[in-house]
């Protein structure tokens, strides 16, 4: 198949079904201005966070990687009036674009940006008694996604979602032998849900304007 192809369907569906709006289009913009790069979940993808953040009525969203704010804005959107959502980036050039497009999108009061290594931020949020949370999303240095995986199981309730972003990497996923350490690290993290208890994980291909990757959603049990 032709990734053109892909492509042009993932436009269909966006001049669809998942319209952008003018805040998210200024969200890309902005982005793209300041030089970040585009690498923001495609519409359709968005529109799911969305749609997920409101079938559980999430009201406490964790976001590991703002970038410039696109995911965040999406998800804080489908957040009740008094709804938090605390998203987490290492650079502060980002993390200032995100500001801006978050406030330009109505949802400045309900959207924190945390400036820092995620690792770094946690105990912090431990501190502050931060969560539980009804869902987090994890999407920033792949190499520490079972490491973000794993404390956000500690920290979301029952009930809960954890998803994560880019775990099939074109398919390496699949190749045992593939010396890619993100890639290792995304079959670690399946390896490591195989014997939890307290999940019940799947993980989707995906194809697009992003090319061929994938995401796992999670379920946190016990409720
Ligand atoms: N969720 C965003 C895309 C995030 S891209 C969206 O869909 O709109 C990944 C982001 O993670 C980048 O902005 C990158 O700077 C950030 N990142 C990389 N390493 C990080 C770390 N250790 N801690 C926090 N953020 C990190
Ligand atoms: C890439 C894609 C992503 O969705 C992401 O979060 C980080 C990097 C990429 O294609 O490089
Ligand atoms: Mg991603």
């Amino acid at each position: 198949m032709d990734p053109e192809v892909f492509a042009e369907v993932d436009r269909f569906v966006g001049e669809t079904i998942v319209a952008e709006d003018e805040a998210l289009r200024g969200a890309v913009e902005a982005a793209e201005v300041a030089g970040l790069p585009s690498i923001q979940v495609s519409p359709p993808q968005g529109k799911l966070l969305q749609l997920l953040v409101r079938m559980i009525g999430a009201r406490r969203i964790l976001e590991f990687g703002t970038l410039g704010g696109y995911s965040a804005i999406l998800m804080a959107r489908a957040l009740p009036e008094d709804g938090r959502l605390i998203t987490l980036e290492a650079k502060p050039e980002y993390a200032e674009v995100a500001r801006r497009s978050i406030e330009r999108a109505g949802v400045g009061d309900r959207v924190e940006v945390r400036v820092g290594a995620a690792l770094e931020a946690l105990p912090r949020l431990e501190e502050q008694g931060a969560g539980p949370f009804d869902l987090v999303f994890i999407d920033a240095d792949k190499v520490n996604t079972p490491n973000y995986f794993a404390w956000a199981l500690g920290h979301t309730r029952a009930g809960g979602l954890i998803i994560a972003d880019n775990v099939v990497r074109k398919g390496t996923l699949g190749d045992a032998d593939d010396p890619d350490e993100a890639t290792k690290a995304q079959r670690r993290l399946h390896e490591m849900l195989a014997g939890e208890p307290r999940v019940s994980a799947t993980t989707i291909q995906t194809v697009g304007v992003k090319g061929y990757d994938g995401f796992l959603i999670a379920l946190v049990e016990g409720a």
